[in-house]
């Protein structure tokens, strides 16, 4: 049984990303105050909670990403005073809030990386990174052939005062984000504040960035084949994530974390395969974990299957929920990654009710609701920092949101803004627009709101009552034709038509769907639905 203080468990969680929701003071850059302004629309989605990207002080170059005092707010997006009016609207609203921890790295301009820079080689300042002197004659190559996961060398070598080359300083995303040594006793207890601070200040939870870095091998060896590294994926270095060293400091947030009544939330970033990935979900470690599998996983019904099982079966071993996702800020919007156009659109809306089918909480990112796809930036405007290191980025699902059918910015910014969104929206944006899509019942916006607002009365009903979201719920698959999943979850049948073909419904009343039945009632390719079945006969759509 579950009680409130679980409210985690089958929670869905709703991501802010705040450089692109909402501008309300004009500079072209989303804000907290933007946030309070457009949090209606959030109100009126029908989430459990919100997750806030970072807003905390940073020169950016990462967006965010890169921090230089945790425990305050670039003046970019706000003041403190406006994290707490936005936590007293959320929590009045009865919705919980995530803040976003960055313990992998900080900034550059992080005043112990400054200390660190200014003591010189040797000095306790520079203990608390990762420094090293290079390898070579000169010192000239890097101390070990690790790439970072923007691309390039891990690896920057810093100048003296006196002009000269010195050691080199350990960075697995862009220069400006030095690696924090774990190792060091004063990391942990740096991080054990931040965590008070936001938690005393009304924080319902943490998503942990990169909850699956932290700690490197030992004496930082060179990997074997260092081809095997890839951009935008820490996991293919095996020798700078996923050690064992890391699963303490989880246990020690967690014990910080049940001090507080109701507990806080520890939501982590773990991009790993499903199997090692469940190992940081358990009773003593962090309460959730983002599945990458499924993310990762293409709108094929065969692979779709089998991540939906994998996950399921991992998180029975530690009984943590699966948290289903498919969007965030870091890939492509997953209209366009499941094959773009109407066909990606119609398969993002399915994917959509299928997650919120399936036993464990779902995170949605902001613009998902609206069902947008991939914004092609041209290549002048991009921010990305892995642009410029990797030919690679991240700014297509990161274009400012629409919220309005016309004006320059499309409701972003608000009018007489004084700069332009800080990335370029495409032309018709407006389209998609919260305006044009609210009063419009085929809309992906009204799908999203009624598909939650089911979900919600489903978990309070004896269909899918609370009472069965027990740790280790499951699925029973049912027999379909090819191409087609569908599996009972307590007395609901989700349907998802992944095949070529239109399929009959088992009979039973049709709650929800994620398009249109064709005019014979059956499931049209690319399309979920759910069914309140009349009869459980062990099989669908035959
Ligand atoms: C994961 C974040 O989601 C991503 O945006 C960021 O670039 C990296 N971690 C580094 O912090």
């Amino acid at each position: 049984m579950v009680d409130s203080t679980d409210w985690w468990r089958d929670a869905v969680v709703y991501q802010v990303y705040p450089r692109s929701f909402a501008d309300a003071d004009g500079d072209g850059v989303g804000d907290l105050a933007g946030i309070a302004e457009r949090f209606g629309h959030v109100v009126g989605l029908g989430v459990d909670a919100v997750w806030l990207t970072p807003f905390q002080t940073s020169p950016q170059a990462d967006h965010g990403y890169d921090v230089s005092d945790y425990v305050d707010v670039d003046p970019l997006f706000g003041t403190l005073g406006d994290v707490d009016r936005l936590l007293a609207v959320a929590h009045d609203h009865g919705l919980r809030m995530l803040v976003d921890l960055v313990p992998n790295h900080c900034s550059s301009e992080h005043p112990l990386f400054r200390a660190a820079l200014a003591a010189g080689p040797g000095s306790p300042e520079r203990e608390r990174f990762h420094f090293r002197p290079g390898r070579g004659e000169d010192g000239g190559e890097p101390p070990n052939n690790w790439t970072s996961v923007f691309g390039g060398p891990a690896w920057t070598r810093v100048v003296g005062p006196d002009g000269m080359p010195g050691e080199w300083y350990l960075h697995m995303y862009a220069p400006e984000q030095p690696d924090w040594n774990w190792d060091h006793p004063a990391t942990a207890e740096l991080f054990d504040g931040v965590l008070r601070f936001w938690f005393d200040r009304g924080f319902d939870g943490v998503r942990i960035d990169v909850a699956h870095g932290l700690f490197k091998a030992a004496d930082l060896p060179d990997l074997p084949d260092p081809s095997v590294q890839r951009p935008l994926l820490l996991r293919s270095n095996p020798l700078a994530c996923d050690r064992e060293e890391v699963h303490d400091v989880y246990r020690r947030w967690r014990r910080i974390a049940d001090t507080y009544d109701p507990p806080r939330c520890l939501v982590g970033e773990i991009n790993l395969p499903a199997d090692r990935a469940a190992r940081y979900v358990r009773p003593d470690e962090l309460h959730l974990g983002f599945a990458f599998a499924f993310i990762h996983t293409p709108w094929d019904p065969a692979a779709l299957r089998s991540t939906i099982d994998d996950l399921l079966a991992a998180s029975t071993v530690n009984g943590g929920p699966v948290t289903w996702v498919t969007e965030n800020h870091d890939v492509v919007r997953s209209a366009t990654r499941y094959g773009g156009g109407s066909r990606g659109h119609a398969r993002a809306r399915a994917a959509l009710l299928l997650m919120l089918a399936l036993p464990g909480t779902v995170y949605l990112y902001q613009g998902q609701e609206l069902g947008l796809p991939e914004v092609d930036v041209p290549p002048g405007a991009r921010q990305d920092p892995a642009w410029f290191r990797s030919g690679r980025t991240r700014d297509g699902c990161r274009v400012p949101l629409p919220w309005t059918r016309d004006g320059a910015s499309y409701g972003f910014s608000p009018a007489g803004a004084t700069a332009a969104p800080w990335l370029p929206q495409p032309a018709g944006w407006g389209d998609t627009s919260v305006e044009a899509q609210d009063s419009d019942e085929a809309s992906t916006l009204a799908f999203t709101r009624s598909a939650l607002r089911l979900r919600r009365g489903l978990l309070a009903s004896s269909v899918l009552g609370r009472e069965v979201i027990e740790q280790n719920e499951t699925i029973g698959w049912l027999d379909a034709p090819p191409g087609v999943l569908a599996f009972t979850r307590g007395g609901l049948v989700c349907v998802v038509n992944a095949g070529d073909s239109p399929v009959p419904l088992p009979d039973g009343e049709v709650l929800a769907t994620s398009g249109a039945l064709d005019t014979g009632g059956h499931l049209p390719r690319d399309t979920a639905a759910w069914v309140l079945p009349s009869t459980t006969n062990g099989s669908a759509g035959r």
